[in-house]
């Protein structure tokens, strides 16, 4: 779920990255969830859950209600895996930092694509590092006075080419931060798969250090292109902040809305309806467009 449609960063397309996060350039309203919309939608599908995945394209910590939604869906289903990743700018006072740790999150997941600011802030633009690294820390040093083992905290570095150099030194530099798993992503080598050979020493310990519960992973260890199917249009609908249903997390341009959940509405009767039914239909067929045709998940034509 997308809990926030707005975000204080402005990554971006360079001529280096490998993707650019279009949460700023998309036809879209800034919305944050509100609480009510999510309840609505926790009361119905969270006892079905096992993990939920509470970000997309945005901060979600811009929502004052995260933490109040992270405790909702725990009370629902105590069972739920939630998951969220951060950018890292909101964990400033300790008061934030203990609101976060005692909320019935699961896992933390900060993005920190560099260990310098230089490096950092080339994709990171308007991110601050020592903010970051500070709530890191914090938030780290926090679970072990407090003895808890959760949210487990991950850091998380994709790779660019402008990153390349300080990627292997990120491992020390998140685990003094005190994380519990470093995760690089690594769809630059999905992509140049000739990559692999002339950066073989990185790609190796990338590959060490891939996070087993990030559900990037899976994408990771089905990078035999079109050799894997994907089930996300039968198990993982991506509700938006404005309550718009896209079909996958990938669709960064909401291009793909397969319905809208109004005031009277479930999420079952999308979920059940002609948009989503159609776009199954064409799934299994091998005839939909944009997020799948660019997508490794899926038995190609
Ligand atoms: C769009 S972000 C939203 C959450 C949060 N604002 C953040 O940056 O972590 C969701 C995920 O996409 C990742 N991401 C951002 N830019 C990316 C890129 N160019 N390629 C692949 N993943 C990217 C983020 O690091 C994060 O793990
Ligand atoms: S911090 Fe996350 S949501 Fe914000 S612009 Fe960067 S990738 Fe996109
Ligand atoms: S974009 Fe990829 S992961 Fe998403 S539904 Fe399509 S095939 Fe599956």
């Amino acid at each position: 779920m997308e809990i926030s449609n707005i975000c204080n960063l402005k990554c971006t397309f360079s001529k280096e990255a490998f993707g650019v996060c279009a949460q700023w350039k998309v036809n879209k309203v800034s919305t944050l969830m509100s609480f009510d919309f999510f309840k609505k939608i926790a009361d119905e599908t969270g006892r079905y859950l096992t993990n939920a995945e509470l970000c997309n394209y945005g901060e979600s910590f811009m929502n004052p209600y995260a933490a109040e939604m992270i405790r909702y869906l725990k009370k629902v289903n105590p069972n739920v895996v939630i998951e969220i990743h951060t950018n890292g700018h909101f964990f400033e006072t300790e008061e934030k930092r203990v609101t976060i740790v005692d909320s019935g999150l699961d896992i933390l997941l900060f993005s920190v694509d560099g260990i310098t600011q230089e490096v950092y802030e080339k994709y990171r633009i308007g991110g601050n590092l020592k903010i970051v690294t500070d709530a890191i820390r914090g938030i780290c040093k926090l679970k072990k006075d407090m003895k808890v083992n959760k949210p487990k905290i991950i850091f998380q570095f994709i790779l660019f080419e402008h990153n390349f150099h300080e990627a292997l030194n990120a491992e020390k530099f998140a685990k003094d931060l005190g994380v519990d798993e470093v995760a690089l992503k690594t769809d630059i080598f999905s992509c140049h798969p000739e990559l692999k050979i002339s950066h073989a020493h990185l790609y190796n310990s990338i590959l060490r250090l891939q996070s087993k519960d990030s559900r990037d992973s899976f994408f990771k260890e089905n990078t035999n292109a079109g050799t894997s199917f994907c089930d996300f249009p039968w198990t993982y609908p991506t509700i938006l902040a404005d309550k718009r249903i896209v079909v996958c997390c990938r669709d960064m341009y909401y291009k793909s809305v397969v319905g809208k959940i109004g005031d009277n509405d479930t999420l079952l009767q999308v979920w059940n309806g002609e948009g989503y039914q159609e776009f199954r239909k064409k799934f299994l067929k091998g005839e939909v467009g944009y997020p799948c045709n660019e997508c490794e998940c899926r038995p190609k034509k």
